[in-house]
């Protein structure tokens, strides 16, 4: 038996994400199960557990079919899994658009179940209401605004936003308005990016860009993507890792070692 104490959990706090507003760009991406989260938090200060992992995970069509249970049992690992990261869960389509109390219900039971540190849901000034409701119960909420994936059939399709510059009041109204209602910081996603730019001067709280603008306070991905998993990323991901053709290569090697009965070895075996 091991006798060294394990690490002490000494966690990222949101005040401390808060206080980033303009300083050091903040590194978040995604996570869905311990192991890449182990490895995430070694190198990020934000882990989403992103609703997106109904597409990556579950194979999906979109996020709009997520469950809360599943929300919930892919934090707990992550969680499990990390130590330093703030993990932040995203709360799923239909669990709290209903009203703030609908809302409450649901973001106490993924905090109590995951012991996650904050959650993430989509909208912007129709939701200012309910960030505020949750802010002001003791939940810590991360905004998201722009391209709301949730909202895809609304929007017809994952569109880009703000390529008519006549939209941009609107976002940037969102932006301002979850940020008074007490969200600690805003997710940008599929923004053009001179409104990504403007919003991120404009409001008091960190934003965080995906396909949105270098200037944003922080930038995230979805972690299948930016290690090649995903064959075809949408354009603003820059893949940094080709597991993809690694995974397949040792898939293929592994298949043939079987075949030719030259796997498992003596080493691999119990005498
Ligand atoms: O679900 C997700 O992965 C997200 C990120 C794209 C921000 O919301």
């Amino acid at each position: 038996m091991s006798t060294e104490s394990p690490k002490p959990v000494r966690r990222i706090t949101v005040p401390q994400i808060a206080a980033r507003k303009g300083g050091d760009p903040i590194v978040a991406l995604t996570s869905y199960h311990a192991h890449t989260a182990a490895i995430v938090d070694r190198h990020a200060e934000v882990i989403l557990v992103g609703d997106s992992l109904g597409m990556v995970m579950h194979g999906m069509e979109s996020t709009v079919g997520v469950p809360l249970d599943l929300m919930i049992m892919h934090g707990k690992a992550v969680v499990r899994g990390t130590r330093r990261a703030l993990v932040v869960v995203d709360m799923p389509f239909g669990s709290y658009e209903e009203s703030p109390g609908v809302a409450f219900r649901n973001a106490a039971k993924v905090m109590k179940e995951t012991r996650c540190g904050a959650v993430k849901l989509e909208g912007g000034a129709r939701m200012a209401e309910t960030i505020r409701f949750l802010t002001e119960r003791g939940i810590p909420v991360m905004a998201h605004i722009g391209l709301t994936p949730q909202s895809s059939h609304v929007m017809g399709g994952f569109k880009t936003q703000g390529r008519d510059e006549t939209s941009w009041p609107a976002h940037e109204a969102d932006a301002q308005a979850v940020a008074e209602a007490g969200a600690f910081a805003v997710v940008l996603e599929g923004m053009v990016e001179p409104l990504a730019a403007r919003i991120t001067r404009q409001v008091a709280i960190p934003t965080i860009g995906i396909g949105a603008s270098v200037d944003c306070d922080g930038q995230i991905l979805v972690l299948e993507d930016m290690l090649g998993l995903n064959p075809r990323p949408p354009r603003f991901v820059k893949v940094y890792g080709q597991l993809g053709g690694m995974i397949e290569a040792a898939v293929q090697s592994y298949a043939a070692d079987v075949r030719a009965r030259s796997f498992p070895t003596d080493s691999e075996v119990y005498r």
